[in-house]
């Protein structure tokens, strides 16, 4: 049988860094309120492009791998932060990383779009479709966050990571998984602005209202991962014994310790970096993936189960096996442009864009984009 092995991991955070104490000059909040309700400290705010933080991520899950962007068969990106709905975010990576004639395409199911495209990945690998993937989860959530809102703003940042899929006869990668949706609870996470359907009512693209009813996606969060965890697990005859560590979506520390409580693994056997990047949406599970690796929580072999959820209310679980490599086999020079700016200065930039909108007078308010 044909298995998916993880061979190659990258991240790339951005370097502004936004505290809570940041946060706390421009909204109602606190950092006392923020780590106790949710063990956020810091997140990152992009200076540079989607494509960009996807690029330099994939760059070195690509040197990590050992491969070229040329030796590439399938690209999966999953965001739900598009630059453009066409051409889509994976045709841009191909051709960046020079890997024609890959297939490209991307997926988006908010913050599981990188599980659900690892599901994805490795069904065409096991299938004979193509023989390796790179697959990206990489969010830009900044320029579409209201920043007015303390609900939401104290909750998320950017990012993007990616891993390379190489086909392989030993029983390595995805081992099984459970996916599903909540769609009768998808209007409790929407964020109202970002899509074709505004346009008929004057709304400005980036200009957003955050409809997001906390405690109801909480519940709905722990009851998905928590399903899903148990049942991927029995799809291979595994308990939570054999689990050598949880790698869960990090939206909230109190979210992750009910997962880990109800799946009966010790918070020790749980990978946990909210602190440092609060919720990046798609990147969150592949940043947190290489951090393990990086800190050497993921020894070689290792029974890895990985629980998610986001809009949609999308959930799932990933039951994985790591291989006999865990360091890299070669590093990318790819890194983003040099920035000066604080975070708080590229907020305020976020918001002097939806206030001012471009010139209609203007020859070709596309030139130069
Ligand atoms: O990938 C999907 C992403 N979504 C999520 O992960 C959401 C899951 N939900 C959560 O993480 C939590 O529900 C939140 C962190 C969003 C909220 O925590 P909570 O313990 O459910 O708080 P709450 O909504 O019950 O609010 C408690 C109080 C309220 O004040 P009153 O009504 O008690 O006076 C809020 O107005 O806290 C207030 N509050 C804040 N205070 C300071 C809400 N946001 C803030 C804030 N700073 N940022």
């Amino acid at each position: 049988m044909t298995h998916a092995a993880i061979t190659g991991w990258g991240k790339c955070l951005p370097p502004a860094v936004l505290t809570n104490d940041d946060l706390s000059t421009i909204l109602d909040t606190s950092d006392e309120w923020i780590v106790s309700r949710t063990g956020i400290s810091e997140r990152r705010i992009s200076h540079a492009s989607l494509e960009e933080l996807a690029y330099v991520a994939s760059s070195r899950a690509l040197a990590a791998a050992g491969l070229k962007g040329s030796d590439l068969e399938l690209i999966v990106f999953g965001t739900c932060s598009h630059e453009d709905q066409v051409p889509n975010m994976a045709s841009g990576i191909q051709a960046r990383l020079g890997a024609q004639p890959a297939a490209a395409f991307d997926i988006n199911t908010a913050c599981t779009s990188f599980l659900y495209g690892l599901s994805a990945a490795t069904a065409l690998i096991r299938t004979g479709v193509v023989r390796n993937a790179l697959v990206i989860g990489a969010e830009l959530i900044s320029p579409f966050m209201d920043w007015a809102d303390r609900d939401v703003a104290v909750l998320f940042g950017d990012g993007a990571a990616a891993v390379v899929l190489e086909a392989t006869t030993r029983e390595e990668g995805v081992l099984a998984e459970k996916l599903g949706c909540f769609g009768e609870s998808r209007d409790i996470l929407r964020v109202a602005g970002m899509g074709g359907r505004y346009a008929n009512h004057g709304v400005l693209y980036g200009v957003v209202r955050w409809q997001f009813e906390g405690q109801e996606i909480f519940k709905r969060a722990v009851a998905g991962m928590s399903e899903a965890c148990d049942q991927s697990l029995k799809r291979v005859s595994l308990g939570p014994q054999d689990v050598d560590l949880v790698v869960p979506h990090q939206a909230n520390l109190r979210i992750i310790e009910a997962v880990a409580r109800r799946a009966q693994v010790p918070m020790e056997r749980v990978f946990v970096n909210i602190r440092r990047y609060g919720n990046m949406s798609a990147a969150t599970a592949p940043i947190a993936l290489c951090e393990a690796v990086e800190e050497g929580r993921v020894r070689p072999g290792a029974l890895l189960l990985l629980p998610g959820f986001g809009g949609g209310l999308t959930y799932s679980a990933h039951v994985v096996r790591w291989g006999e490599r865990t360091q890299p086999l070669g590093q990318s020079a790819a890194a983003l442009p040099p920035n000066e700016r604080s975070a708080l200065d590229l907020i305020r930039d976020c918001l002097r864009r939806k206030m001012t909108p471009s010139d209609p007078q203007a020859a070709d308010p596309f030139a130069g984009l």
